[in-house]
């Protein structure tokens, strides 16, 4: 098969500036479901209510590891949404909603070209949307705001938009206002267009988009009386204080596009979508590890942002989640892992959402791919034809959480090691081997203690190989190198402080809280102690 791309690039210009490729990032239950299934109903590209929703009844569990996710009620799996809306192709990339799996969406998100942040108007800025918005801001993703739930009692606007800006340190500029208080909301007006009046009337949840007119604002003033009034001054109160919007500040993330709305009754879901379409951006240049840039009308190159195992129990199989980067993607092409600079034939390619699977045969600059069977495959991994091309690694987290796991039946220890393996392969939790215990008592390190649920259950119903993990006392790790290694020897390790290795052989100190860290960082000035990204804002 040849790997020389067989469609123009021009064409490949054109597909890639119709994508736009986006996340829902946001605290549980403030609606990423609803608005998922909202976006998705609205462009049409689901007929029927409740194949994205399905928390409270989730037909067709098709895998043990979804089970663990209806029995806590989260969600740890991740894939895509493609629909089509205003000629454009929408690529929507589902997050975990925890932030105790907040490592996976910093992946997901180094697939996506922007972010919303959804809101719930009645909570105001909840503790997982703060840290989530932390993790765009760091990965430098442009973020659309939307405060949800309108349509029931909340907080008043101005009050909200004041928390992101003190909160968050971005600027919220509103595209539209809420015509009437939250729990009374009777329409939006743009921003950019007062002499207009969108009143949207109710329709029952789900069923189809909620009717839309359009008043002008002589109407608006005779039937909404004080309702438009107030929203016109709340607007302009803010439009006159604030900067205003500029494509380029939102890009470099200064600012905040908001919206207001509703998704349960799809107020507001058709501005956002075109929010999307109209300032979201399209794919553009990726930067390389080494320098440089590869664009997007060069050959194929993608992005492995997500590997996840076991989602169909008849198969067992693993997907590779990928983000097509530059060129085309075009399934039996053999694309170049540039880890191992091993060829790796893509025959089986699908996209997924949830359950759902269809095979896919092109994919442009902005799509998602799944590849199935992809064991040879990393999180992180950059896929490419030509060129040699590879993408800065994805960081790790800093662990908070540290266990030692050994296996509950030592005659298991084959499955046990083979699990293990795998788990770290995918990311689903860091593996680290600690100077003390050999790596026959493996250390698992997580960013929350959730990971530890998923992996007991894995280990367990998917390695057979039950294992017992025994938390360990360590709060703080530090990346450090061979002099800190020496140093941490020869402070004879009485501390509590502990080094580590971790399979990618960077090297971590583990300290069981900041007093030790400051202490030993006091009695070594010069050794390496370099944090690593914190999820915490
Ligand atoms: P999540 O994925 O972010 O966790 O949230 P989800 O969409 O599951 O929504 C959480 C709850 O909030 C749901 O109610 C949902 O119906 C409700 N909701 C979402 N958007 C809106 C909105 O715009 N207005 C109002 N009033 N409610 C909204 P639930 O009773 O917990 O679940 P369900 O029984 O409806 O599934």
């Amino acid at each position: 098969m040849s790997t020389v791309q067989s469609v123009p690039v021009p064409q490949v210009l054109l597909e890639a500036g119709r994508r736009r490729t986006f996340a829902v990032i946001s605290h549980p239950d403030a609606g990423k479901s609803t608005l998922t299934e909202a976006l998705a109903l609205h462009a049409r590209a689901i007929t029927s209510a409740g194949a994205v929703h399905a928390k409270g009844d989730r037909r067709g569990v098709t895998s043990d590891w979804m089970e663990l996710e209806r029995e806590r009620g989260i969600s740890v799996t991740s894939a895509a949404l493609q629909f089509g809306y205003r000629d454009h192709v929408m690529n929507l990339v589902d997050t975990p909603g925890h932030a105790d799996f907040s490592e996976d969406t910093y992946r997901v998100l180094a697939a996506v070209d922007c972010a919303i942040m959804l809101v719930d108007a009645a909570k105001g800025l909840e503790e997982q949307t703060r840290k989530l918005f932390a993790v765009c801001r760091h990965r430098g993703v442009p973020v659309i705001t939307f405060i949800n739930k309108w349509d029931r009692r909340g907080r008043d606007a101005l009050t909200l938009l004041e928390d992101i800006e003190t909160h968050l340190g971005i600027t919220p500029v509103p595209v539209v206002w809420p015509v009437g208080n939250a729990g009374n909301l009777r329409g939006l007006v743009e921003a950019g267009n007062t002499e207009q009046m969108l009143r949207y009337t109710k329709v029952p949840a789900g069923t189809h988009a909620a009717l839309e007119e359009q008043l002008t604002s002589e109407k608006a003033a005779e039937q909404e009386g004080e309702a438009w009034t107030t929203a016109l001054e709340e607007l302009e109160l803010v439009l006159s204080s604030g900067p205003g919007y500029d494509q380029e500040a939102f890009e470099a993330g200064k600012i905040s596009p908001v919206f207001f709305g509703a998704a349960l009754t799809n107020i507001g879901v058709k501005p956002l979508l075109d929010a999307v379409v109209d300032l979201a951006p399209a794919p553009g240049p990726r930067p390389l590890a080494k320098g440089g840039s590869r664009e997007v009308g060069e050959e194929f190159s993608g992005l492995v942002f997500k590997i996840q195992a076991n989602m169909d129990p008849a198969h067992r199989d693993r997907i590779a989640f990928v983000r097509v980067c530059s060129g085309v993607f075009e399934r039996g092409m053999h694309v170049t892992r540039a880890a191992s600079g091993r060829s790796f034939a893509t025959k089986y390619a699908h996209t997924v959402f949830g359950a759902e699977r269809t095979v896919v045969d092109t994919a442009y600059p902005g799509d998602v791919v799944g590849l199935i069977n992809a064991s040879a495959l990393r999180v992180g991994d950059t896929l490419y034809t030509g060129k040699k091309t590879e993408f800065p690694p994805l960081p790790a987290f800093a662990p908070e959480y540290f266990a030692v796991a050994r296996p509950k039946d030592i005659s298991r220890s084959k499955q046990f090691r083979k699990g293990v393996a795998q788990l770290d392969e995918e990311g689903v939790i860091q593996v680290l081997v600690s100077d003390r215990r050999g790596d026959q008592a493996p250390v698992m390190a997580a960013v929350g203690p959730m990971q530890f649920d998923v992996i007991l259950h894995r280990m367990e119903h998917e390695f057979s190989s039950p294992i017992a993990l025994d938390q360990l006392s360590y709060r703080l790790a530090r990346i450090t190198d061979a002099d800190g290694a020496a140093a941490l020897a020869k402070a004879r390790l009485t501390n509590g402080e502990v080094l580590t290795r971790r399979s990618d052989d960077v090297l971590l100190a583990l300290f069981a809280d900041k007093w030790h860290l400051n202490a030993f960082q006091r009695a070594q000035p010069d050794v390496l102690l370099q944090p690593l990204i914190a999820t915490a804002d």
